[in-house]
């Protein structure tokens, strides 16, 4: 498949993330939406009609994962199915391939690689036996506030008076859109493990000098604190029942909906860094909030996605229907609201996208692949570790490649505790 000046991209999934990064495409050359698959064909379907509506390409349902990647118009898949689908999803794609079904450059996959450490070692080490270049989805890392901050920071403050030592990063919003998410063993954990991947990431990688692999910093230690605060008290529990048919039952199967970590590191000097992250569902305010910070002996620097340059305001009188079109989860239509001119842009997803397309026309592995995937995934596993014992603990601890968290296995209960 050498030599191809243009990618053509399949999707798994045709759900809310597979629309944003179909968006962001408007932004990225040289690449064209030309499938989805997802459960049900209506929404392959549905997803295939907003990829041509944005004219990102000439995208079509597919019957299976294996009938795509048959299609020679296919190079690559970008896997946007819900997490407990994973690793069937890459068994299908390397059996497709090893059996010569069809063949692919890449695969790029949504956060997280795999609902524990386990199935992300599966992940990716399915991605190697097909041969693929092989892309981690963590947009945060794009995000041009973030890869900007930091070019400025390392080649001012620190190159002039030393490197940064401490990262915070959080993510915080009042929660998912599907009841999948708020499912400890279909998602895997709850805000941890869906959220705090994106922070761990994107902190790590601001304390990482420019240029730097990413074993120049050495996790020593993670301590992490997790509970659920809002959404087992009685009404919200309710209403998580009411929204999937009763299925959600926070009283007696809940996830965390808030969680926060440090993670100790050692750069290749010896010296001691943080990463201080943070996540919660049970943020209100007008929307999705990420929020950084880096800080070095003689600077800081800072982002916040609410600290918007456009805001509009709407009085009393403007009753409109309820809508995520100001901003992510959104939970106002009313007052003063900050609107992002380019979510798709500032969270990361263009140059995301741009990257992966790059890299793999030019058959080259993502600066970002399942390598970090499944780095993230032990971090966040070796969070609940902590979290679960009630202390820290060294990394790596010894039974990683076992552990599944207690709230995957509907063994947490902090009303029981
Ligand atoms: N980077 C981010 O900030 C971000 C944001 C949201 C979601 N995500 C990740 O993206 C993934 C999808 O999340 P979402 O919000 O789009 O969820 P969603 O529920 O909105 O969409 C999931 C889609 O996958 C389809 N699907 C279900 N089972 C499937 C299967 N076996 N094969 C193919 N398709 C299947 C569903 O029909 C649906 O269209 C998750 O892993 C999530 O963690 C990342």
């Amino acid at each position: 498949m050498g030599n191809k000046k243009r990618l053509g991209i399949g999707f798994i999934g045709g759900g809310f993330i597979s629309r944003f990064h179909m968006q962001s495409m408007i932004a990225v050359r040289n690449a064209d939406v030309r499938g989805v698959f997802s459960r049900t064909t209506a929404s392959a379907e549905t997803a295939a009609a907003h990829a041509r509506s944005l004219d990102v390409g000439e995208a079509r349902a597919y019957a299976s994962i294996t009938d795509m990647i048959a299609d020679p118009d296919i190079d690559a898949l970008w896997i946007c199915a819900p997490n407990y689908t994973r690793v069937p999803v890459m068994e299908e794609i390397c059996a497709a391939l090893t059996t010569g079904k069809g063949s692919l450059i890449g695969v790029a996959c949504e956060k997280p690689l795999g609902r524990n450490a386990s199935e992300a070692r599966q992940v990716r080490d399915l991605a190697k036996k097909a041969g693929l270049l092989d892309g981690y989805l963590e947009n945060q890392v794009f995000a041009p506030a973030i890869v900007r901050g930091r070019e400025i920071i390392w080649k001012r403050g620190a190159a002039l008076t030393g490197r940064p030592y401490m990262a915070r990063a959080a993510e915080e919003h009042s929660g998912p859109h599907m009841p999948w998410f708020w499912d400890g063993e279909l998602q895997g954990g709850g805000v941890l493990n869906d959220m705090l991947c994106h922070s761990v990431e994107v902190a790590r990688f601001l304390l990482t000098e420019p240029g730097a692999p990413r074993d120049s910093l050495t996790p020593v230690s993670v301590n992490a604190f997790t509970d659920v605060l809002k959404w087992q008290r009685p009404e919200y529990a309710k209403r998580l029942a009411d929204e999937s048919a009763g299925k959600t039952d926070y009283l007696k199967r809940p996830a965390e909906d808030f969680a926060r970590a440090l993670v100790e590191y050692r750069d290749s000097d010896g010296q001691r860094l943080v990463v201080d992250a943070t996540t919660s569902w049970n943020y209100v305010g007008a929307g999705l909030r990420l929020s950084m910070e880096l800080l070095g002996p003689e600077y800081s620097m800072q982002v916040n996605t609410l600290d918007t340059d456009l805001k509009v305001f709407f009085s009393r009188e403007v009753t409109g229907k309820q809508g995520e079109d100001l901003v992510e989860k959104q939970n106002a239509e009313a007052g003063l609201m900050p609107v992002i001119g380019s979510e798709e842009g500032a969270y990361g997803y263009e140059a995301e996208n741009r990257h992966m397309v790059q890299s793999f026309l030019a058959g080259q592995r993502p600066a970002e692949n399942f390598d970090d995937g499944v780095a993230v995934t032990e971090l966040l596993m070796t969070a609940y570790m902590s979290a679960e014992q009630g202390r820290t603990v060294p990394f790596p601890p010894d039974n990683l490649g076992d552990f599944v968290p207690a709230v995957a296995r509907g063994a947490w209960n902090p009303n029981e505790r």
